[in-house]
């Protein structure tokens, strides 16, 4: 193999390659000869979110990793709450960076918006795979006028994207290791029946305080009664025992098994052996939420960009941006765990054993 040349003293522009990165601003306005002042905030914080998604693409690739094999070793659990907590900090970066572009005003935008046309964020090949890596399904996304959402792509960038739907995503694989977990058997402890009995009780107690509310009319008080017996459908649900998805209306949802070990994980994670697996089931929401956040900021930001009108990509514009916040979610179950949570003061106790095989605790000699 040939030797490297010897090199001179490494040179910071040279390590960045900051040449090429900052001659790949060009303003489509510009090359019309009606250069647009703000064109360039445009570009430049549009490629700031590309190299964003890249580095969440790298994140997201590391922890597909760790999950993908037959166990997850307690050391790369760790790593991996590290890497996507650093997910939820790149997000808020991502959040903040809606205000640089508002900066913009409407009419600069429509100084420069129709050259743009069809190109839009809507092409975005890594948001995409972000959105498939992380377990985002084709029949749940929106239909838009009948058209795959993968239509608007290069050819190559559409098989690049439809690969990655046919990868286990982290929905899948976590799904799979929440199934795994093996504190969901407890020997001869059934922790399942003692739980129902605390949630009959505490929704019972529920009933009653409504019943007994001097401020509500008797309608409040039945639309409330009839909220706690759609809590009792929940849990029935979520108690039984077969596997398999829990009636749900639409979009990603867990298995019961899977769902019935995240609420473990979430109720009893003061045992040590939870705090990590909780602080994943934790961050796992927050990205979910920041996904949603960012969604919902960049739809007010078109609204408040083009109002009504198409978007330059060819969608309802607002319209659809907004009903894609509202529904293209994937870890929307672990928001909504805290439905089936129980005060602390009434969770069953486990079994000394249980804790004993739990813990990590020191045994004197
Ligand atoms: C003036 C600022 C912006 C406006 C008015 C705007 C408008 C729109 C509109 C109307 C759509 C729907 C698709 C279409 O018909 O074109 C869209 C999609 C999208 N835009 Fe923007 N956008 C802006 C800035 C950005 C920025 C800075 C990013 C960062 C990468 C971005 C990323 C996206 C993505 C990823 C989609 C697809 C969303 C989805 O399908 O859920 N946009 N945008």
């Amino acid at each position: 193999m040939e030797k490297e040349k010897p090199r001179g003293p490494l040179y910071y522009a040279d390590y960045l390659q900051l040449d090429r990165l900052l001659s790949c601003q060009r303003m489509e306005s510009a090359l019309h000869g009606r250069p647009a002042h703000d064109e360039m905030l445009f570009i430049i914080v549009h490629q700031a979110y590309e190299l964003w998604f890249k580095q969440i693409l790298w994140e997201l690739d590391a922890v597909l990793a760790t999950f993908r094999g037959p166990s997850v070793r307690e050391e790369d659990l760790g790593q991996a709450v590290l890497y996507l907590g650093r997910i939820v900090e790149i997000q808020r970066v991502l959040i903040q960076q809606v205000d640089v572009l508002e900066t913009m005003t409407p009419l600069d935008f429509l100084d420069f918006r129709d050259y743009l046309i069809p190109a839009s964020g809507f092409q975005s090949v890594q948001f995409r795979l972000i959105e498939n890596k992380l377990g985002m399904r084709r029949r749940d996304r929106l239909q838009l006028n009948d058209a795959p959402y993968t239509s608007r792509f290069s050819p190559e960038d559409a098989a690049r994207v439809e690969a990655s739907e046919k990868e286990s995503s982290l929905f899948d694989l976590i799904q799979g290791w929440l199934e795994r977990t093996p504190f969901l058997n407890f020997g001869d402890f059934d922790f399942w029946r003692e739980y129902a009995q605390a949630v009959d009780a505490m929704l019972a107690a529920d009933r009653a305080s409504i019943r007994g509310n001097p401020t509500l009319t008797d309608d409040e008080k039945a639309t409330q009664l009839k909220g706690v017996e759609a809590m009792v459908g929940k849990f029935a649900d979520l108690f039984q025992a077969e596997a398999g998805e829990p009636e749900a209306s639409s979009g990603r949802h867990f298995s019961r098994r899977a769902l019935q070990a995240a609420l473990l994980i979430n109720l009893y994670r003061d045992e040590p052996i939870l705090h990590l697996p909780f602080q994943l089931l934790a961050i796992l929401a927050d990205i979910e939420r920041n996904f949603t956040t960012w969604r919902q900021r960049h739809a007010q930001m078109a609204m408040r960009m083009i109002g009504t009108r198409i978007g330059t990509g060819g969608t309802s514009g607002h319209e659809y941006l907004d009903r894609a916040a509202e529904r293209h979610r994937v870890f929307s179950d672990l928001s909504a765990l805290s439905s089936f949570f129980i005060p602390r003061s009434a969770l069953p106790r486990l079994p000394a054993d249980v804790r004993n095989r739990m813990g990590f605790r020191f045994q004197a000699p």
